[in-house]
């Protein structure tokens, strides 16, 4: 079975071809040196980007995988490229994101739906971001039910899964998401677009530095809601780290570090142990992370750390790129709806 996955929801032009479990090629266009110039990813300009690299990148992988090595290929020969014919279904994200960006990628898979007859399995990029749990794994590997922190810059919630396909939302932030507040946070400090990755370079190059540092406590308020509380809440915190930026006014390179240091501590420590309490309360086998801020090396060596005093399985995407927005979550999804009879509600055939 083919799979053409598509992923535009917000700023990053992104398709994969699929046979079958396996990711066969992958491209992704990022949009990140455009909307550095504003700040901000602003919807119809990312649109028009999209719009831009539509036919670039479905170019790209069609002519990338030879049809011929596949392991179900019988009548192509030798380096023979992927045609739209070969392709069995179309994947795209079709929620939640950026409206003008989403209508891009949706108007050329139903195209496609009309001219070649290809079925379009529509896909919610929430979900999407739990499956990219299954790229280079065995599905037996994932056993349930499980707990999935699912973390990005406008979501942060924690699912309750008994199943592949069901996903009850038991908790969730009250306010901003941590993702959220690393990007406003970078943004008090001016550490650019998108300011998350140097946030956690900096706390990484002052965490290098602490034995030369007297100890003190932490500069930022853990934000526990009481420890019982099942929600997450992280506005208090962006409210704290701007207090102490203005605080010191003129921010020299170390005054960054530590504030960098300080505001992923905080963020990292309640992220995890809420976690790991989900686990306790609901007595689950596996623990999950999804989404953005599972790209956090920190958060991850902290759950690591907490999943083997308790004696749990922590599971998280294999690749970086995979916590991102990406096609080939979309593509994986798409597969195991196909293969588990799931996707009636939402084929176009
Ligand atoms: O999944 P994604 O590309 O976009 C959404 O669907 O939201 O996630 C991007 C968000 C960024 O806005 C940032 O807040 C967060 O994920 N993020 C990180 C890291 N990598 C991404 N936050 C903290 N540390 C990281 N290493
Ligand atoms: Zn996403």
């Amino acid at each position: 079975m083919i799979i053409l996955a598509i992923e535009t929801s917000c700023d990053d032009t992104s398709i994969a071809l699929f046979e079958d479990t396996q990711l066969l090629v992958m491209e992704t266009k990022s949009q990140i040196k455009i909307h550095n110039q504003t700040g901000w990813v602003v919807p119809e300009v990312a649109a028009r980007e999209h719009a831009n690299s539509i036919f670039e990148v479905l170019a790209t992988v069609l002519d990338s995988v030879d049809v011929s090595t596949l392991t179900h290929s019988s009548e192509h020969s030798w380096g023979e490229k992927m045609n739209l014919t070969d392709i069995d279904y179309i994947a795209v994200t079709v929620k939640p994101g950026l409206i003008p960006s989403l209508l891009t990628w949706i108007t050329v898979a139903k195209t496609l739906w009309e001219m070649y007859s290809i079925p379009v399995i529509e896909i919610d990029h929430i979900q999407a971001h739990i499956f990219a749990n299954y790229l280079e794994r065995e599905e037996a590997d994932i056993e349930y039910p499980l707990v999935c922190l699912t973390v990005s810059g406008g979501h942060n919630e924690i699912y309750y899964k008994k199943e592949m396909f069901s996903s009850e939302k038991i908790w969730e932030t009250s306010d901003d998401s941590a993702g959220e507040a690393f990007d406003k946070v970078a943004k008090m400090m001016w550490l650019g677009y998108p300011g998350w990755p140097i946030i956690s370079e900096l706390a990484w190059v002052y965490a290098k530095n602490l034995w030369n540092i007297e100890s003190t406590s932490p500069l930022f308020p853990r934000v526990w809601l009481k420890k019982t509380e099942n929600d997450f809440s992280f506005s208090g915190l962006k409210s704290a780290v701007k207090r102490e930026v203005d605080a010191r006014w003129k921010l020299s390179d170390t005054d960054k570090q530590e504030i960098a240091y300080e505001f992923q501590n905080a963020v990292v420590e309640v992220l995890a142990y809420k976690l790991v309490q989900a686990w306790k309360n609901l007595g689950v086998k596996n623990i999950m992370l999804a989404w953005g801020v599972g790209a956090n090396t920190l958060l991850r060596e902290q759950i690591m750390k907490l999943s083997l005093e308790n004696s749990l399985r922590f599971l998280y995407p294999k690749k970086l790129s995979y916590c991102m927005d990406n096609a080939a979550m979309i593509g994986i999804m798409a597969y195991y709806q196909i293969k588990n009879n799931q996707v009636n509600a939402s084929i176009h055939s």
